[in-house]
């Protein structure tokens, strides 16, 4: 089934454009202007980070993927996935699961907390969620994708979205199939990662197959998959002419993709455009981010989680090496304090990175 063909999708057409404007709209005037979302990205868009990504210009972001089962058995750990720090004004709630009733009481849950969609996560391709019957497993029923959206819809009056994969695996390419079973049962918006479960993350993201589901949808459809760049996210807006693009992996480590996207769409302030990226920049980002962390996981977790984050941070730059070989053991405020101050001086000074490094041993040693 391919679905939308003649009269019906004219109509469809037709009712589209005032549709996903006004869905866009609903998203505020930053989504329809600037529709750059942070994806769901499991173990990183947490609060902390996507208060990060919003400051500097993500139009929307979305929680990590969240489980309705755990939820709905009101497990603690998980219900701090949808806390949400103030800065972020509005945000997308990831469920997933594959019981329909469940996905129902989880929506309802979620509603709660004001989410301004609930997303179906029909990609994930761990190979326990797949067993569980969710993530990419449902994209071999599109059927069951219809019955979890209808039964989600009829919890809550949140729009509800769905974010599937192109298919299965290349023999089995069905996201037209699915796309239309979640548009007919109601979703209001579908993201498309271009690439099949059995790709995981690796091989070339299918932009065409974006393309395609954009020329045809009667709803927003958002792009994922290779957007590692500011010029990337463009080239995704242009070439497949999506509503949206999401950005995964490109914005870990670099939040400022926002806001050079923003300041490429002409809508930065004229005081932050004019700031050249830089160390110091970085560095007070990166300790704005594990200070948020901190707030909402405690000290020493949030220091071991941060770990991650700040190799990402440092990345590609001379000398980051050495830093992150003592990032991989801290677990304090204070000892961070000290390594983002070393990576602003790689700014400032002609001082070599090996030397920062020598003097951290020392400090560590006393
Ligand atoms: C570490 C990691 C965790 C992810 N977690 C989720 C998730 O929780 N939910 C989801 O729908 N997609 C998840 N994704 C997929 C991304 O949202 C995105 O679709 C994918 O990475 C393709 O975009 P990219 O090639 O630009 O990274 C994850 C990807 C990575 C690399």
């Amino acid at each position: 089934m391919f679905f939308l063909a003649g009269s019906r999708m004219r109509r469809a057409r037709e009712f589209a454009m005032n549709h996903k404007t006004s869905f866009l709209f609903s998203l505020g005037e930053e989504g329809g202007t600037a529709p750059f979302f942070l994806a769901p990205v499991a173990g990183y868009s947490d609060a902390a980070f996507r208060a990060v990504c919003a400051e500097l210009g993500a139009a929307l972001c979305y929680t990590e993927m969240v489980s309705a089962e755990a939820l709905i058995r009101g497990h603690a750990k998980t219900k701090k996935l949808l806390v949400r720090d103030p800065v972020e004004r509005q945000y997308a709630v990831q469920l997933f699961g594959a019981n329909p009733a469940t996905m129902a009481k989880a929506a309802e849950i979620v509603s709660a907390y004001g989410p301004v969609l609930i997303d179906l996560n029909c990609g994930c391709p761990v190979p326990k969620i797949i067993r569980a019957g969710a993530g990419s497993a449902l994209l071999r029923t599109p059927e069951r994708i219809g019955e979890i959206v209808r039964a989600m819809r009829g919890a809550t009056s949140v729009p509800i979205s769905v974010k599937l994969r192109t298919g299965w695996d290349q023999n089995s390419i069905n996201y037209p199939d699915t796309a239309s079973a979640a548009i007919e049962a109601g979703a209001r918006a579908i993201t498309l990662h271009g690439r099949t479960r059995a790709q995981g993350y690796s091989g070339k993201a299918d932009w065409e197959a974006i393309r395609t589901l954009a020329g045809q949808s009667p709803v927003p459809v958002f792009g994922s998959g290779d957007v590692f760049s500011a010029q990337d996210a463009i080239s995704m807006l242009r070439t497949t002419d999506c509503d949206g693009v999401m950005i995964a992996r490109g914005a870990i480590g670099n939040p400022f993709i926002f806001s050079e996207l923003r300041a490429l769409a002409g809508q930065t302030d004229a005081e932050r455009a004019g700031e050249p990226l830089s160390p110091r920049i970085i560095a007070r980002t990166a300790a704005r981010h594990l200070g948020l962390a901190i707030r909402y996981l405690g000290e020493r977790t949030a220091c071991i989680e941060f770990r991650k984050h700040f190799c990402a941070y440092t990345k590609g730059f001379a000398g980051g090496a050495a830093l992150r070989a003592h990032a991989v053991r801290c677990s304090t405020l204070k000892e961070y304090e000290a390594l983002f101050k070393k990576f602003e001086d790689i700014a400032d000074s002609s001082t070599s990175v090996e030397a920062a490094s020598n003097d951290l041993k020392r400090a560590n040693r006393a």
